[in-house]
């Protein structure tokens, strides 16, 4: 009798301990927001005590790298494409929290970039630049003044189009590097500028020039099972391809992780703004190669071909792992993916979701979180492996996608990233 009892105690005891880990294993978006909202506070006062009590508004968190605890900072400038996510981080976490003073730090760190929509292009990152600080800014305040900034810097991002090769050049800088015209997966995410402006007094050939880089990255920047090049070459002259290859990959014909988010994201975007259908399965044709090889956790590697990736099926924790992971990619494909579910059919929808909520719930983990050893979000992203330039770091651009995405997830975002579709309801 008494070792009955024992059993069904121990019985009922691992039974509340499995509900406990289950509920443990529940995404809890509130708490995540609430999470990066510390974060956020955290680096504001670190970036205030570093610099004698006072803010240097010109100066933007990029990375922190392993081993260190602080933000490593650059200048705004034309040439630092991450300028804009630091700002783009503060008007999240006020969509989040309501709060006025995060609300006055968004605008003390968006305005130093403004001077870019004026400055001739240096590269098609002004796009990300000002996507991610003035436009989520004019979604949050209707500001005038982000307006004429944000159509000002689409006027400059379009002086890169070539109409010969029917897209923009991504680096001027390297174009006899590349022996032609360089367009690069990253330049999809500068489409929603374009798009955008056309639709806010911006001229129709913007947008127009959008859908021709969109069709030409189609046709040309994609290996026959979807997975993206990274850079396309273009005739200079007369415009026709040339060849494809990698700049931040593993080699030319891999699948690097954010390339493909760039893809996914921007294929997700582009449809928002055309209602082509054929964008639309185009988004998820690329998206599906991706999900198709993701690690069960969410989260990718850096290059779904690094031969150090492990293929014994067992669940590696970041630091056990030889092949760095991405954690960038990750949360820019979990926010596409929240919007793409609310386009698609039932089935795909709820694959899509059920994949974004994993990556968010792998990312809850404390291996992946700044937490207490410093004040990013996330930690696990890989910037530029070839160069062995942030490989298994912190970095703001996961932030800012990983903060978007749990803002979509919650559907609080509708406002912000689809306007197109609030204006039909
Ligand atoms: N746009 C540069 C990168 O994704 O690293």
């Amino acid at each position: 009798m008494r070792k009955h009892w024992f059993l069904s105690a121990f019985v009922l005891c691992a039974m509340g301990c499995a509900a406990c880990s289950t509920n443990s294993d529940t995404l809890n978006v509130e708490a995540d927001l609430s999470y990066c909202d510390t974060q956020v506070r955290r680096t504001l006062d670190e970036l205030r005590s570093a610099n004698g009590g006072q803010i240097d508004y010109t100066m933007s968190p990029r990375n922190i790298l392993q081993g260190e605890h602080h933000w490593n900072l650059r200048k705004v400038d034309k040439t630092e494409w991450c300028g804009g996510f630091f700002p783009g981080v503060l008007w999240y976490d006020y969509m989040a929290t309501g709060d006025s003073v995060i609300l006055q730090e968004a605008e003390n760190f968006t305005e130093p970039l403004a001077f870019l929509a004026e400055t001739p292009a240096y590269d098609h990152d002004l796009g990300f630049l000002v996507i991610t600080s003035f436009l989520n800014g004019y979604r949050v305040t209707g500001s005038e003044h982000y307006k004429q900034v944000l159509l000002a810097a689409a006027d400059t991002l379009a002086t890169l189009y070539n109409p010969k090769a029917g897209t923009i050049l991504s680096w001027p800088r390297h174009v006899s590097d590349y022996g032609g015209h360089n367009t690069i997966m990253d330049n999809m995410i500068n489409l929603e500028l374009l798009f955008w402006a056309a639709q806010n007094g911006g001229d129709d050939s913007l947008r127009q020039i959008a859908i021709n880089h969109a069709n030409t990255t189609m046709l040309n920047h994609f290996r026959p099972d979807y997975s993206g090049y990274h850079v396309a070459v273009y005739d200079t002259l007369d415009g026709h391809f040339l060849y494809a290859c990698t700049h931040q990959g593993l080699n030319d014909d891999s699948m690097w992780a954010r390339g493909q988010a760039w893809a996914i994201y921007g294929y997700t975007m582009v449809y928002r703004f055309t209602h082509d259908q054929k964008y639309l399965d185009f988004a998820q044709k690329v998206t599906d190669t991706y999900l198709d090889r993701l690690p069960e956790d969410g989260i990718p590697f850096w290059d779904f071909n690094d031969p150090r990736i492990p293929t014994s099926g067992k669940e590696l924790t970041p630091s056990e792992t030889v092949a760095p992971r991405d954690a960038s990619a990750a949360c820019a494909i979990a926010s596409a993916l929240y919007e793409l579910a609310d386009y698609v059919p039932a089935g795909k929808s709820e694959r899509y979701r059920a994949a974004a909520d994993k990556t968010l719930l792998t990312l809850q983990g404390d291996a992946w979180r700044g937490g207490a050893s410093c004040p990013a979000f996330l930690l696990h992203s890989t910037g530029h492996h070839p160069a062995g330039s942030e490989i298994d770091a912190a970095i703001s651009y996961a932030d800012y996608y990983y903060i978007e995405a749990l803002l979509k997830s919650q559907g609080k975002m509708k406002s912000a990233v689809q306007p197109e579709v609030l204006a039909k309801q």
